[in-house]
Order: C-alpha cells, then structure tokens, then sequence
C-alpha cells in the first residue's frame, strides 16, 4: 500500500492560520517583528529571505530586512547585532545562512542575545536544547519535522530514529529534538560506511544530508515514517534527498519534496518570533540565571 503523504504545506497553512489569531489580539501598534541580516549575494538566500517575509507579513509579523554586501567586516556586522539586540521594537534576530566564508559564523551568531535568537543557531539556545529545557528557541527546521511527525499520531516513545546529516542547523538539533522525545537515534553522515543497514533499522528516517535520491525504497524498513529535508535539483527539477516515487510504495508516511518541510520551516521562524515577542511582552524572570535577557528581573 502507497504511504500517506504528511503534506508540510497543509499542516503549516494551520500553524499559521492560528497564530495570525493570536497576533490579532494584539493592538496593531504593537505587532510582533523580526530583524533578518542577508549578506552578499546568494540567489538562493534571497528568495528564502522573501518567503519569510511575505510568510510573516501574512500572519502579522513585521519583518525589516537589512541587506549587506560580502565585504561588510565581522565588526561591522557585530554591531548591527549589538543594535538590534538593544532595540526594544526588535523582538527577533535571524542571520540567513549561509555567510561568507571571510565571516565567523558562530562569533556572528553567538552575538544575538538568546532571547532574541528565533533561529535557535546560538550556542546558548543550542545548549539549552541539550538541557531539554522549555525556554529553549529551537531551530526552525527540526522544529518542523517534529511537529510533521506528531502530525502522524505515531508514538515516538521507543522508537528507534535515523538522522541523515550532521549539519549544525539541522542534523545535530534534530537527533537532540527526538532524543529528548524519547527515541533513539542513530545519528549518520556521510562518513558513515553501512549507511543502508542502519536505515533499514529506523523505524523514522529523517533525510537532510544534501544529495539527491541518496535514501532508496530497498534501504528503508516497511512502515517506516521518512521526512525529507534536502532541497535538490536534478535535471531541471526539484527533489529530496529520498528516492521518493520508490520510497511511498514502502513507508508508511512520507513527507514530499517541495511541499513537506520547507513551508514547516518558515511557519515555525515565525512561531519562534511570536514566542520570543510574547516572552519580551511579558518580562517574565528566566529561571536560569543572569544572562542580560533584558527581563527585568534576573539583569540588573
Ligand atoms: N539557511 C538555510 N536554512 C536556514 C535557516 O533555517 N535559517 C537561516 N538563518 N539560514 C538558513
């Protein structure tokens, strides 16, 4: 029997729906708004950058883009973020990835205050992760594929998971993620050398390794759940990083590429926003300690 697709675009247009609900309870004077920094000329890049605006204009979310060129200095670019930390109208700061290689990006990232770090990409939110702590802004990608996941109505409890990719943004806080649900997790890359054997164990596959097709039907286990978060190009077309007219004919869901995670993704950027909105609105003390959060209660 053919999988049943987990239609990431039918699930975030509800996610969003509802949280444009919750935005307009606000009065319009005070909307959430996020802050994102594109350097140089990445064509991919930009149209991301337009998505998460047109996505955070349509919920209620102002979105000021600030655009720089490649030469922009790390100085420099630290201080924008110093800036838009110190802006109270700021809620959230993103840093569409990637950066220029002549840029240190986990200075650059270490830079947004944690409360304001929608994207999670900071050593804090990350170490947070590890915590499993509720205060934790998680990246917005795993954050998808788990909600994906739950849409299913599996229980993650005891099973077991493959991660495909070790990426700082994706594979690593996606084996956290489903750690911290309970399942465990193989976390694989492309130096791993029995990489068919090992998915053929998964009852969760989580594809995000960046090579077109790489995961066949053969490999996975019947039954399987397979989320795909690779975004590919072969002859002229988009696909995933799952052979995915083999694979539907062997899991039991399966996540499409375009149309699965990517519109997860821009829906859970946005949640971030409103969450870290809602947190700054209500100044509430953090339970971990002086970290100049700006809340009022644990800074000075
Ligand atoms: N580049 C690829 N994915 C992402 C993302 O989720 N956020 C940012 N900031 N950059 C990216």
């Amino acid at each position: 029997m053919s999988a049943q697709i987990i239609s990431g675009k039918e699930i975030s247009a509800i996610y969003r729906e509802k949280l444009a609900e919750k935005i307009r309870q606000y009065p319009s004077e005070n909307m959430p708004v996020l802050a994102v920094i594109l350097v140089g000329d990445d064509e991919a890049s930009k149209i991301y950058v337009r998505n998460k605006k047109k996505a955070a204009a349509e919920v209620g979310i102002g979105c000021e883009v600030m655009e720089f060129s490649s030469t922009i200095g790390e100085n420099a670019l630290l201080e924008v973020i110093d800036e838009l930390n110190d802006n109270p109208h700021i809620n959230g700061i993103i840093v569409q990835l990637p950066l220029p290689k002549t840029l240190n990006s986990l200075k650059i990232l270490s830079r947004i205050r944690p409360e304001k770090d929608v994207d999670g990409f900071s050593p804090y939110n990350t170490g947070l992760l590890s915590y499993n702590h509720p205060d934790a802004l998680i990246s917005a990608t795993p954050k998808g594929v788990l909600e994906l996941l739950l849409s299913t109505g599996i229980e993650l409890e005891g099973k077991s998971a493959v991660v495909v990719g070790r990426s700082n943004i994706v594979g690593k806080p996606m084996a956290m993620l489903l750690t911290n649900h309970n399942c465990t997790v193989t976390l694989a890359h492309s130096k791993t050398g029995n990489l068919p054997d090992i998915v053929s164990q998964a009852d969760i596959v989580v594809a995000a390794c960046g090579r077109a097709k790489l995961i066949k039907a053969e490999w996975l286990k019947d039954g399987a759940v397979v989320v795909d978060v690779g975004i590919n190009r072969m002859d002229g077309k988009l696909c995933g990083d799952v052979d995915f007219e083999a694979a539907k004919e062997k899991a039991a869901f399966i996540t499409p590429v375009p149309g699965g995670v990517g519109p997860m993704t821009v829906a859970m950027l946005l949640e971030n926003t409103f969450a870290a909105f809602c947190r700054q609105q209500s100044a509430q003390a953090c339970d971990y300690g002086n970290h100049q959060c700006g809340c009022g209660k644990c800074c000075p």
